[in-house]
Order: C-alpha cells, then structure tokens, then sequence
C-alpha cells in the first residue's frame, strides 16, 4: 500500500470522511451505545457521519484533517479517505480559526437545509435517543468538569473526533494524526486534549498524553457497565502553570 497524505479537508471530502468514520466506528462501544442499529441501517449511520463532517468543516474553530491513499475499488484506483481528525481550537481563535464569511454563510445555508429535509426522510430508527441524551449530559459534564474555569475555557486544541479505516490501522496514520494537532498547539502556546476510547488510550499514550482522570460515563455499554472515557492531556512545557 501506498504511503499517506495529509491535507486539511474541504467539502468535497464529506463523503469520503463519512465512509471512513462510520467504518472506523462501528465496533466502537460508544458508538455502538449511541446507534444501537447501526448494522441493520447502515446508511443513517453513514449519513449522521456526513452531516457532523460537513457542520466541522463550515466550523470556524474546527480544523478538520484527512490522511488519503490510492487504494483499488472495483478494478479502478481511487484516493481514499483513510483517516480523519477533527480538531477544535477553545479559547483565542487561531491563524486557522478566524471568522470567514464563507463558512458563516455556508453554515446558515447548510443548517436550513438539513431542516427541509428532515420534513420528507424517513424516520431515523438507528440510534437510541435516551442513550443520546445522557451522553450530551456526560459530554457536558466532562466539559465543565476539566475544560471550563471561571466561565473560559481552557486554552486548547481538542481532539472531537479521530478515525482511521480498518484497512490502513497501525501504520501510524492515527499517531501522526494525533501529532498534527499537538504541533499546532506547540505553535499556538498552549494545550491539546481529548477523551479517549479505549482503542485510542496507547496511541495518546505514545505521543505524550497523560491521563488526567478517567471519568465513568452514564452511557452503559455492551456489558451493561458505564463506559470508562479515560480525558487526556499534552502539557506544552512552554505554559506558565
Ligand atoms: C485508534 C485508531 C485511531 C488508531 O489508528 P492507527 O492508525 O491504527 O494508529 P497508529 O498506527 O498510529 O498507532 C500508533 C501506536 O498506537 C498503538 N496502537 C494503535 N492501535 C493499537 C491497538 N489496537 N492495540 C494496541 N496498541 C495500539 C501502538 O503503540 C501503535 O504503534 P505501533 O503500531 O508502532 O505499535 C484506530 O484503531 C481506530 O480508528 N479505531 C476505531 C475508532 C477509535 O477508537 N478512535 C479513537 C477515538 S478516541
């Protein structure tokens, strides 16, 4: 297999990040908390994939990152979205990050559309909506219990989401995923972090993350216990503690 490479994505990457996301996360015990029909109704979880990836990349604080190889799909060579990392700036924006007209724009337009929609598809019968809600309560939990002080938050890079295909796992896609945003927080002075999965825990590991804490999420997994979210942090050695 060919080596990777690595861009910032655009929107016409959305399908391909979708495919490669749901893919990645259908084994996921969260994931599979959260969309507990995944299997039987691949496509709503394919398309709940394409509708956060385009939200991120119309997302002035998001930076979201692909790795892509030529991979043979029926008897043609193709570039495939490999991996993917969607990476948020808190706190001061970013070279990266500042407020563009086209993505405000784009993210009006895109939030109606979505809306219309959802008046003539189907009814989504794949995910479980309690399981949903009482992740956005730990989500938030999470958040104010590591991440907000005083009403700011922690001056970070943040890992929201990373992803690799099962095809192209443990050739260092997921570590240099990881990395290009830990650079961006060397350059930016300040931290980066994440909530691991399990899958993710030696990967963070191996680029410097300590864990802060592991907290126990409310969302119960396929063994009928809360789901461990082991919360993750690279401490630049260049801020002030
Ligand atoms: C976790 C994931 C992103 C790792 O991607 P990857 O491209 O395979 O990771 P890398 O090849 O960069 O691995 C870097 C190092 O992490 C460790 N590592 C990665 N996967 C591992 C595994 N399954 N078991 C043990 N160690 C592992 C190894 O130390 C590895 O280095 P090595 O291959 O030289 O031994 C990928 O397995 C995945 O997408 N899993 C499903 C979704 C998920 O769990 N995402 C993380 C959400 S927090």
């Amino acid at each position: 297999m060919a080596a990777p490479t690595y861009r910032t994505a655009t929107l016409s990457d959305v399908e391909g990040i979708a495919q490669c996301a749901a893919e990645a996360m259908t084994e996921d015990d969260l994931f599979g908390a959260l969309w507990p029909r995944r299997k039987e109704y691949p496509d709503q979880f394919v398309s709940y994939f394409r509708r956060r990836a385009r939200e991120r990349i119309l997302d002035h604080s998001v930076v979201n990152l692909i790795a892509e190889m030529p991979v043979e799909e029926d008897g043609k060579e193709v570039m495939k979205v490999v991996g993917m990392a969607q990476w948020q700036k808190f706190g001061r924006p970013s070279v990266e990050t500042e407020w563009s007209v086209y993505k405000a724009a784009g993210s009006r337009l895109i939030g109606f559309q979505d809306w219309a929609y959802s008046w003539f598809q189907p009814k989504e019968t794949a995910s479980d909506p309690e399981a949903i809600a009482s992740f956005i309560e730990d989500f938030t939990e999470m958040e104010h219990k590591f991440w907000v002080k005083d009403g700011n938050q922690h001056e970070r890079w943040h890992l929201q989401l990373l992803a690799v295909h099962s095809i192209a796992r443990r050739r260092g896609i997921g570590g240099r995923l990881v990395e290009l945003g830990v650079e961006r927080a060397k350059r930016d002075g300040c931290d980066a972090s994440l909530e691991a999965s399990p899958m993710g825990l030696p990967v963070y590991q191996s680029k410097g993350f300590e864990v802060l804490e592991t907290y126990m999420m409310k969302v119960k997994g396929p063994d009928g216990q809360p789901i461990p979210s082991p919360i993750l942090m690279w401490k630049n050695p260049d801020v002030k503690r």
